[in-house]
């Protein structure tokens, strides 16, 4: 652009150029001034960043609320939940606040999940069906139990269990289905639970990374048998270390309660030990800080969703940029992770890895990238020790495992059918609880770099 350029004509050349590219969102005005200036050189060839600083990387953030919360507790000498009240107390104000009649804290997600499988009495001999792209955690709380995780592959699109093909995974065994929502993008529940009631088979659900992503007014985590939430401190809602179980089946959800707390009864019904159990308790301390963290969540939850909806919104306007796929009607990602599709075709064929090279010049802390899903849970060296046991030697044929190992192959997950498609993300998690100030300058940098693509072959 030439710096001789007049405000009149500059306005009538982006007009009629770039309209419908949407680059007069953030004003003609401050576009003229970019464009005249050093603000409009791309940061990466020695231009002005649109934004001064990066994005600050503080989390957990913390204030007086958890040290006088953490105090508390200390100075009760309860420290355990038995005889305290953090850990009852926020069961029940999470609970509603997912929209559940029950809530368990637990010390983790795993012990979440783990406690959920042994109450369905998934055990040897059965199958769970999931998918291979998660954290090692969810096929762990399958594995431990003796039982085998049955793969599905994932869909292209999102990298999500791909709904369509969990029908043909189904056999005598099958015991549970446990989906998962990764980094804040809801699965195809509806589908999956649709299907699950035509067979009668559970669901838990996997919503450790997803606490307040939604689906049609409804949470995550409350639509299965079971939905399990962690805690750890990485995650939006965090304690160190912690979990949640969510359900509505009040006797299920019982002995949930119960087998956290080595089988004693939540409804003190029974004296003793009624039902079975393990110790997967919250102590006080995890839940004080939990209260103390809810109360901020609270606003910031909200928040992320407006911010991400608003940049969106307004990078869908960018030839080339198209919103993730969601499943369903009304999906509600919690944008913890910030995603678009990037076709290269639009950006005279620079590879989405280059633009967002350029987007973190800017300091805009995006990646790009072709759509691949690298690793997969059934190539961890994990599940051979497994099949290889003991246990498992006892609980399967050796066709049975025979014919399992052979059937680890998954063409989307594995890259033998790779995805074209690009994509550019973003840790979300703390640029979304930005102002709107913050939201304009990611979307003006994306806008910038796409006006300068040519100069980044
Ligand atoms: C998808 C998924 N499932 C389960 C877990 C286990 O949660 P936790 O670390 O709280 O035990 C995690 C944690 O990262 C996770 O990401």
């Amino acid at each position: 652009m030439r710096p001789s350029l007049t405000r009149r004509s500059f306005v009538k050349a982006t007009s009629a150029g770039l309209a419908g590219i949407g680059f007069l969102a953030t004003g003609a005005r401050s576009l003229y001034a970019a464009a005249t200036g050093k603000a409009n050189v791309l940061a990466l060839k020695g231009g002005t960043p649109v934004r001064g600083k990066p994005f600050s990387q503080t989390w957990p953030l913390v204030d007086e609320r958890e040290e006088a919360a953490l105090l508390k507790a200390l100075k009760s000498r309860n420290w355990c939940c038995i005889r305290g009240n953090a850990v009852y107390d926020f069961q029940k104000v999470f609970a509603e606040a997912m929209g559940v009649p029950h809530c368990f804290l637990t010390n983790g997600g795993t012990t979440a999940l783990s406690a959920s499988l042994s109450v369905l009495d998934v055990g040897p001999g059965d199958e769970v069906i999931t998918t291979p792209n998660t954290f090692i955690a969810t096929i762990n709380t399958i594995t431990n139990l003796h039982a085998l995780p049955v793969f599905v592959d994932v869909d292209p699109d999102t990298g999500s269990i791909d709904a369509d093909r969990i029908e043909a995974a189904l056999t005598e065994h099958t015991k549970a289905i446990l989906p998962v929502h990764l980094a804040g993008w809801p699965v195809d529940i509806e589908k999956i639970m649709a299907l699950a009631q035509k067979h009668k088979i559970a669901v838990v659900e996997d919503a450790c990374q997803s606490v307040y992503a939604q689906v049609n007014g409804k949470k995550v985590g409350t639509f299965g048998r079971t939905g399990c939430i962690s805690f750890q401190e990485y995650k939006s809602l965090v304690c160190g270390e912690g979990g949640a179980i969510l359900g509505r089946d009040d006797e299920f959800m019982r002995r949930c309660g119960a087998f956290v707390n080595n089988g004693r009864d939540p409804q003190r019904r029974e004296r003793g030990y009624p039902f079975p159990g393990s110790n997967h308790r919250m102590t006080e301390f995890q839940a004080a800080v939990l209260a103390a963290q809810f109360t901020r969540f609270k606003d910031q939850a909200p928040l992320r969703y407006e911010n991400g909806r608003y940049v969106e919104e307004a990078l869908a306007k960018i030839p080339g940029l198209t919103p993730r796929k969601r499943y369903g009607g009304d999906t509600r990602p919690t944008f913890v992770q910030f995603e678009m599709d990037y076709d290269r075709s639009a950006f005279q064929n620079v590879p989405a890895t280059r633009f967002a090279e350029a987007l973190r010049a800017e300091n805009i802390p995006m990646r790009g990238g072709p759509r691949r899903y690298s690793g997969g849970c059934h190539k961890e060296k994990m599940l051979q020790e497994h099949l290889n046991s003991a246990a498992f030697q006892a609980a399967f044929s050796p066709a049975r495992l025979e014919k399992y190992r052979q059937s680890l192959r998954f063409p989307v997950m594995d890259g033998e059918k790779p995805s074209r498609k690009e994509t550019l993300s973003m840790d979300s998690k703390i640029p979304f609880l930005g102002s709107r100030k913050d939201m304009d300058e990611i979307i003006e940098a994306v806008q910038k770099v796409a006006r300068n693509v040519d100069k980044l072959m």
